[in-house]
């Protein structure tokens, strides 16, 4: 009964690329918050991936990795239901529905889209137009209260809202309608070398990976760009200092710290005592998360036992929404 009360929170990452300190700091981080308050469904989005192309081997083991470094974070499979999307059919079936309730005008005018249609010209398919339908039908499936995720995803999450509300009001309250949640520091990470664009994985200099080593680490931050003003105090003014404002953006995020707070700790102080300062705190942040995945990642059966309970756990959840859905919208019962 109690359960029953309990509010939902859900979200994924792409298994496309090994995890970085943007995804940490923009979402697994909140993944957690007031995690016993809430029913908490976090997914690998493997489906998502081959909507750009994949290598299989590298798809399966960053998969798996990608397991071992929720837990690392601290997603506790006991609390939490761990899955790969592809392990929940239910996913591919609610994905095709919604297509049919999205326009072709709102998903053209997705971010993302235009993003990697420019990125991948010899590859504009089909699944990558219609990805925001399936991240939607991710999200109902579980009918979660708040989907955690970064800025970047905002908007995602807003086309998703507008199908809850095209489709309640032909078929009545089936979806919960489900609010976007990030928190101001770790929102919008950017890219260490250019702090214009958001960090990724595709600026591998600029990006700083959860499982990599503390020298690696101390040298990129090291090397972050900070700006060509002549002030060079630490001050937080994204448009003025995007560099400076950044590195006290991950220094907030990691260290609570306010940026009043971050201001008069390096007053005086320059930039050549800041970037260090933000460095040591990644690496120490990063540091129990490398090492328990490095552990866990050892363990195949443990992580196999995780994602079938998840998958089982998640599936049953899924296919009570995908029943109504199908009954609601005329599809004859078996
Ligand atoms: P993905 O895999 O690109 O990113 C995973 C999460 O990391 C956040 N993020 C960042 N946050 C702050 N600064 C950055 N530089 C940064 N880079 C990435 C993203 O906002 C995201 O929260 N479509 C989703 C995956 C997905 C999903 C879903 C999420 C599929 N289905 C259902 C929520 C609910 C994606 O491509 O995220």
């Amino acid at each position: 009964m109690e359960n029953e009360a309990k509010k939902v929170m859900l979200s994924g990452i792409q298994p496309s690329g090994d995890l970085h300190l943007g995804n940490y700091l923009g979402a697994i981080k909140n993944w957690s918050v007031r995690a016993d308050q809430f029913d908490c469904y976090y997914f690998m989005a493997d489906m998502h991936t081959i909507t750009v192309r994949q290598n299989p081997a590298d798809l399966r083991r960053r998969t798996l990795e990608q397991l071992a470094q929720y837990i690392a974070c601290g997603l506790d499979p006991e609390k939490n239901t761990l899955f790969v999307q592809s392990h929940v059919h239910q996913h591919a079936e609610l994905g095709w529905v919604l297509q049919c309730y999205t326009m072709f005008g709102e998903l053209s005018r997705m971010t993302q889209f235009k993003d990697k249609s420019k990125k991948n010209a010899d590859n504009i398919n089909g699944g990558l137009f219609a990805y925001p339908s399936l991240m939607a039908a991710d999200i109902l499936l579980y009918q979660p209260d708040l989907v955690p995720v970064g800025e970047d995803q905002k908007q995602h999450v807003e086309l998703c809202r507008n199908v809850v509300q095209r489709f309640n009001g032909i078929y009545g309250d089936v979806f919960k309608m489900p609010e976007f949640y990030s928190t101001k520091a770790g929102a919008r990470i950017m890219c260490l070398t250019q702090p214009e664009s958001k960090m990724s994985k595709s600026m591998p200099e600029g990006c700083v990976f959860l499982m990599e080593n503390p020298d690696d680490i101390m040298r990129k931050f090291k090397r972050a760009v900070t700006d060509s003003d002549t002030e060079r105090c630490v001050r937080y003014a994204p448009d003025e200092k995007p560099g400076v404002s950044n590195l006290m953006s991950i220094y907030s995020a990691v260290t609570g710290k306010s940026y009043d707070e971050i201001e008069a700790e390096f007053e005086g102080k320059g930039y050549g005592a800041f970037k260090p300062a933000v460095g040591e705190a990644v690496v120490e942040l990063l540091r129990p998360i490398r090492e328990e995945s490095q552990r866990l990642i050892k363990d195949k059966a443990y992580l196999e036992s995780v994602y079938r309970a998840g998958a089982e756990k998640a599936g049953y959840v899924a296919e009570k929404t995908l029943r109504k859905v199908y009954k609601k919208i005329g599809f004859l019962q078996r």
